[in-house]
């Protein structure tokens, strides 16, 4: 049966088990939780399944787009569509985070185009296949699981099992902007996104401090967390909490940090940062004196540069 044709059901396997996990939690409005049953199969599991994606927020389409190498012919024209269910859609508008239980739908189609005198350019025709992403990190190890619909030929099977890690998971985390989601081609999600926060937990991978490198043992006991306004730095037992103020519309996009409480307390240390997704590079100047201009730092200064990566959320 075609679900692509009546944006029938999907089901996808393995992403429930009956006893685990409150189905409301996982579960966004769009997907439904069944109780096992005979006809469904399979073990005591239970699947959820996505109804009404084209109800859903459609975030962008891409013509012909693909990573390959340029090893490949180009194959026929192809348009995909992508959609997030409407909760996930939400959360990520607010947060800038795609919460547990996301789920994407991409469906293509076949391209055709127009060369007639008066009418020109392409457009989608036919439907030919259908995918989805999902986000779960307690039913799925690896925190997304990948599931493909498309059965040959324009066909789409009902239900399917999660795809192998090579053969869709390592593309997604490798060369997906956020959290393995493609949002680079989602003007969408792009517009959606909260300006500039910086909010989230984030722990540093890299950090060097006036032109050395910063030794490992502290960095692993540092820890920064941002919410609202406020931010907290643990480096160990210390604690250093505080005001954060990002201007965006500088040149580097500036921050301004204002300690409240422990050692910086009634201090400002101006600083630079950059984000792109789960990566946030932040450039201080402990001195206080002045802004850094770069990402960089030199010996005789107390430039600290920390590349923070976000704690999945
Ligand atoms: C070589 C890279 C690559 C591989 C492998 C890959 N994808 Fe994707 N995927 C993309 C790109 C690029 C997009 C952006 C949408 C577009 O192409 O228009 C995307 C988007 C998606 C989306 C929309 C949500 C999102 O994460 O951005 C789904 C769902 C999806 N792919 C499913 C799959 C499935 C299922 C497989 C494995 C069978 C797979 N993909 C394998 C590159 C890849």
């Amino acid at each position: 049966m075609g679900c692509y044709a009546s944006g029938r059901n999907l089901w996808l396997d393995g992403w429930f088990s009956s006893h685990q996990s409150s189905p409301t939690r996982h579960c966004s409005i769009p997907l439904q939780l069944r109780k096992p049953n005979a006809r469904l199969g399979s073990r005591g599991r239970t699947r959820c399944f996505c109804q009404n994606y084209r109800e859903w927020i459609f975030v962008g389409s891409s013509l012909g787009l693909r990573y390959d190498e340029g090893k490949k012919q180009p194959g026929p024209l192809e348009f995909k569509n992508v959609y997030i269910d409407p909760v996930a859609y939400r959360v990520y508008r607010q947060t800038g985070m795609f919460p547990e239980g996301t789920v994407f739908i991409l469906e293509t189609a076949r391209g055709e185009e127009k060369k007639e005198p008066d009418l020109r350019g392409s457009f989608q025709k036919e439907f030919k296949g259908l995918s989805a992403a999902v986000k779960d990190k307690e039913r799925f190890p690896d925190g997304w699981a990948y599931f493909t619909f498309s059965d040959g030929l324009g066909k789409t099977k009902p239900r399917a099992r999660p795809a192998k890690k090579t053969a869709c998971y390592d593309c997604h985390r490798q060369k997906g902007a956020e959290d393995h989601v493609f949002t680079q081609f989602y003007p969408v999600l792009r517009a959606a996104r909260p300006r500039d926060t910086i909010e989230g937990t984030w722990l540093p991978a890299a950090a060097e401090l006036g032109g050395k490198a910063f030794p490992d043992e502290i960095r692993k006991t540092i820890k920064l967390v941002v919410k609202d306004d406020r931010y907290t730095v643990t480096v160990g037992k210390q604690v250093d909490q505080g005001t954060v103020k990002l201007d965006p519309a500088a040149k580097p996009k500036a921050l301004d940090i204002t300690g409240t409480e422990g050692p910086n307390k009634g201090k400002t240390i101006r600083a630079i940062y950059e984000r792109d997704g789960d990566t946030l590079r932040v450039c201080y100047d402990l001195s206080g004196k002045g802004r850094p201009t770069e990402f960089k730092t030199r010996a005789g200064t107390q430039l600290f540069l920390v590349t923070y990566r976000r704690e999945k959320p």
